[in-house]
């Protein structure tokens, strides 16, 4: 058994978001209220049916969607296939270990909404809330997930992937009911990679550590608030995005 499921996430998220600039975008609960109003329905239904069949769905979406945020704002531009001529997210090295069954439980969802109500939602607002929905199915915190991203129309490489905290998260990242047994297991020792354990030790991030070790609600309660914070990072509206057709291609092909 893996010892961890690491909400290390969390301890990443609150130490990341104060150094990365944020826009304060309109965004709305219920954006899609006359547009799509069966919108939150369709994401759960389609969630927790891949979550129940693929019980590894929730730690890889929660990459994609951290990934994709991290990475010129939350803006779906993670989703974008690589092809020959272009150089996208998906293809560095890294995104390579990101788990197809996040990718997956995306295109079901967008599928259905399309069905619903074609070229409405974004890929960016799908990811945001089906992220949601898979935290709360695997025993996290719920939260409100607000919305009204559009879609990038453009997809770079970032370099950010070099930094070893991150591909440490990103690798450690494993399936598994979501709670505090990571801090727990951390101030034991018990931490799988030395990055990790570094948290534990660190003075900066020790009492992060034993704070969320110790109480499991505090944990969920600044990881309800970190991933709220995380999802309005760098937000395409209004003509700086659009709905994308398919959430793998840009709706113009670019040769
Ligand atoms: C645990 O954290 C929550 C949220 O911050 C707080 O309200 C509660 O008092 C804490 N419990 C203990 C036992 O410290």
């Amino acid at each position: 058994m893996a010892t961890s499921n690491s909400p290390f996430l969390s301890l990443i998220i609150f130490l990341s978001i104060p150094l990365l600039s944020h826009s304060e975008p309109q965004l709305s609960l219920d954006y899609y209220k006359a547009t799509c109003p069966d919108f939150a329905n369709i994401v759960t239904e389609t969630v927790t049916t891949k979550q129940i069949a693929t019980p590894t769905t929730a730690a890889a979406t929660l990459r994609i969607f951290f990934h994709d945020c991290m990475v010129d704002g939350c803006d779906a531009s993670v989703l974008i296939a690589p092809n020959k001529f272009n150089k996208v997210e998906r293809d560095n090295e890294l995104d390579h270990t990101l788990p197809g069954d996040g990718f997956d439980v995306v295109t079901r969802t967008k599928t259905a909404l399309e069905l619903a109500c074609p070229m409405t939602v974004s890929c960016a607002d799908i990811l945001a809330q089906v992220a949601r929905d898979l935290v709360v199915m695997v025993g996290g915190p719920n939260y409100p997930v607000l919305l009204g991203r559009k879609d990038s129309l453009a997809s770079q490489l970032n370099d950010y992937t070099k930094d070893p905290t991150m591909s440490a998260f990103l690798d450690l990242y494993t399936p598994g009911k979501f709670d505090n047994m990571y801090y727990q297991n951390l101030l034991k020792g018990l931490g799988l990679l030395s990055t990790d354990q570094m948290m534990a030790e660190d003075p900066r991030t020790r009492p992060f550590v034993e704070r969320y070790a110790a109480n499991q609600t505090a944990f969920f309660v600044d990881f309800a608030e970190g991933m709220q914070k995380m999802g309005t990072i760098d937000v395409k509206t209004g003509d700086e995005g659009n709905i994308r057709r398919r959430c793998d291609v840009f709706n113009t092909v670019r040769t």
